[in-house]
C-alpha cells in the first residue's frame, strides 16, 4: 500500500487552498466554465480515448523474488560500476543522456536483454534474472454491479478530462459559450503504477486540475502558446521559485498518442526535475474518437464563419498532489535566528494552512479572554489558530514551521490602548495594530 497518502489537518488545508486558486484562476473568467464529472464512465470512454490500448507501461519481473518493476526505472537499478560497463558494451548507441541510451537500448529485444542480463535485481540481488518487458494497464478495473465478470467490467478514470471531452457539447449547449472556450475540472484520478516513488510524486490515487480549452481548428498553436504562458505565471504568482520552475517540450518522437505538441512544466526537485503539470495541443483527436465510439457528432457549429467542424483542444493538466509537493519543497527554509535554527514554510498567504495564530502573551491579566474575542471575531474570515501553552518564542516557531503568515500577540500594552502585536512569519518584524482594524488588515494582506 506504499504510494497512499492521506493529508492530515495542516495538509488538507493547503491542499485545498491550492486548489481554490486553482479553480479562481481558471474559471472566474469569462470564457471557462466548471464541471464535476462522475469518476466511473462507460467502459467504452476509454475505448475510445485509446487508453484500454495505449495506457501502458513496459514492466519486468524479478524471476526469483517476483518483484515487479517498471522499465524506465531500470536506469536508477544499475549500479555505477555496472553503468560504466555496460556503456562500454553499447558504446554505439544514439543518445545524449544516460537515459536515452538506456531507453533505446530497452526498446530493441535483442539489447534489452543483454541489459537486462546485466542488472541486478535491487530487491534480491540476483544478476540477470529479469524476464522480458511486458504491457502492463495502467487503469484499475472494478465491476458495476453485482455480477463479477468481464462484460460488467468498469474502470476508475486515469485522468479527469474524458469526463470534459462527453460532455462537451452539453456545456456548450446549456452555457451558450462560443469557441474559444474552456471546461475546468478538479477531481481524483487513479493509476496503477508499477512503482510508486517519491512521496507524493507518483502514486496510484491522486488528483488533478485539468483545463480543456476547445478552439477552432488552425487557432489552435496561437492558444497553446497563451496557456503555456498563463500556466507557468501561476506558479510564479503562487510564489515558486522562478528559477525551479522550466518548461520541457516533448521531441516529436515521445509524444503522447493523441498530441501535437506537447510541454512539461518541470519543477526542480531534491530529487531532480520532475513534472508538474502537462500541456497539450490534442487536435481533434478525442471528440473524434468520441464521435466514432458514440455515434454522436461532436461537430461543433460556428455561427459566424457558417461551418460545422470538429473543435480541437488545448489541454492544462496539472496534478495537485504534485502541486502540493512542489509548493511544499518550495516554501521549506531552515535559517540560522538568534544562535538557533529556525524552520519556516514560507507559503504564499493565499496557499497557507493557518493564516492567522491568536496567542495571549501570559495566561492570565485578562489577556485570554481578550484573546479568545479577537479569535471569534475573525474566524468567519479565516483558518485562525488560538495558543496559549509555552513560550511565546516557542509558539511563534510552531506557527513558522507551519507557515502561519501572521501572529496576533495580546500582550500588557493591549491593555492599555487596545492594540495587538502582529508579528510578520518572513522577516519576524512586528507592528501594533488596533483590534478593530484587525479584520481589514489581514484581508488587506490575505485576500
Ligand atoms: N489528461 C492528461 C494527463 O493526464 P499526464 O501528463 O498523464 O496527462 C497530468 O498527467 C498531471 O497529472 C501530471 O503533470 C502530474 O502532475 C499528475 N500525475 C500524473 N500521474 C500521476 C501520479 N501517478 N501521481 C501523482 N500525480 C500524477
Amino acid at each position: 500500500m506504499n504510494g497512499c497518502w492521506d493529508y492530515g489537518p495542516l495538509g488538507v488545508e493547503l491542499l485545498r487552498n491550492i486548489k481554490e486558486e486553482w479553480w479562481k484562476a481558471m474559471t472566474y473568467r469569462d470564457d471557462v466554465e466548471g464541471l464535476d464529472a462522475a469518476i466511473l464512465m462507460h467502459p467504452r470512454v476509454w475505448e475510445a480515448s485509446g487508453h484500454v490500448e495505449n495506457f501502458t507501461d513496459p514492466m519486468i519481473d524479478c524471476k526469483q523474488c517476483k518483484a515487479r518493476f517498471r522499465l524506465d526505472t531500470l536506469t536508477e537499478m544499475i549500479s555505477d560500476k555496472n553503468k560504466e560497463k555496460a556503456l562500454k558494451e553499447f558504446d554505439s548507441v544514439e543518445g545524449e543522456t544516460l537515459d536515452d541510451k538506456f531507453t533505446a537500448l530497452l526498446e530493441k529485444p535483442e539489447t534489452a536483454q543483454k541489459l537486462l542480463d546485466i542488472i541486478n535485481c535491487p530487491q534480491c540481488g540476483n544478476k540477470g534474472a529479469f524476464t522480458q518487458p511486458r504491457k502492463f494497464n495502467l487503469m484499475f478495473k472494478t465491476f458495476l454491479g453485482p455480477v463479477e465478470d468481464s462484460n460488467n467490467v468498469i474502470y476508475l478514470r486515469p485522468e479527469t478530462a474524458q469526463g470534459i471531452y462527453v460532455n462537451f457539447l452539453n456545456v456548450a449547449n446549456s452555457s451558450r459559450q462560443k469557441l474559444p472556450f474552456g471546461i475546468a475540472q478538479i477531481g481524483k484520478a487513479f493509476r496503477n503504477e508499477i512503482n510508486t516513488k517519491n512521496f507524493l510524486f507518483r502514486t496510484r490515487e491522486f488528483e488533478q486540475m485539468e483545463m480543456q480549452y476547445f478552439v477552432k481548428p488552425g487557432t489552435d498553436k496561437e492558444f497553446y502558446d497563451y496557456w503555456k504562458d498563463i500556466r507557468i505565471q501561476w506558479f510564479k504568482s503562487l510564489g515558486m521559485t522562478p528559477s525551479k520552475l522550466r518548461f520541457h517540450d516533448h521531441p516529436a518522437d515521445k509524444l503522447a498518442h493523441y498530441a501535437k505538441e506537447a510541454t512539461d512544466i518541470e519543477y526542480e526537485f531534491p530529487f531532480g526535475w520532475g513534472e508538474i503539470e502537462g500541456i497539450h495541443n490534442r487536435t481533434d483527436y478525442d471528440l473524434s474518437r468520441h464521435q466514432q465510439y458514440s455515434g454522436k457528432s461532436q461537430q461543433y457549429y460556428d455561427d459566424v464563419s457558417k461551418e460545422k467542424y470538429i473543435p480541437y483542444i488545448i489541454e492544462t493538466s496539472a496534478g495537485a498532489s504534485r502541486s502540493f509537493m512542489a509548493f511544499l519543497i518550495d516554501a521549506y527554509y531552515e535559517e540560522e535566528v538568534k544562535g538557533e535554527t529556525r524552520s519556516v514554510l514560507r507559503f504564499h498567504p493565499k496557499l497557507a494552512p493557518i493564516k492567522a495564530a491568536v496567542l495571549p502573551l501570559v495566561n492570565k491579566d485578562g489577556m485570554p479572554e481578550i484573546a479568545r474575542k479577537i479569535e471569534s471575531d475573525l474566524r468567519p474570515y479565516f483558518k485562525i489558530f488560538y495558543d496559549d501553552k509555552g513560550a511565546i518564542g516557542r509558539r511563534y516557531r510552531r506557527m513558522d514551521e507551519a507557515g502561519t503568515p501572521y501572529c496576533i500577540t495580546v500582550d500588557t500594552q493591549t491593555l492599555e490602548d487596545n492594540t495587538v502585536t502582529v508579528r510578520e512569519r518572513d522577516s519576524m518584524e512586528q507592528e501594533r495594530v488596533s483590534i478593530d482594524k484587525l479584520v481589514a488588515y489581514l484581508q488587506e494582506k490575505l485576500i
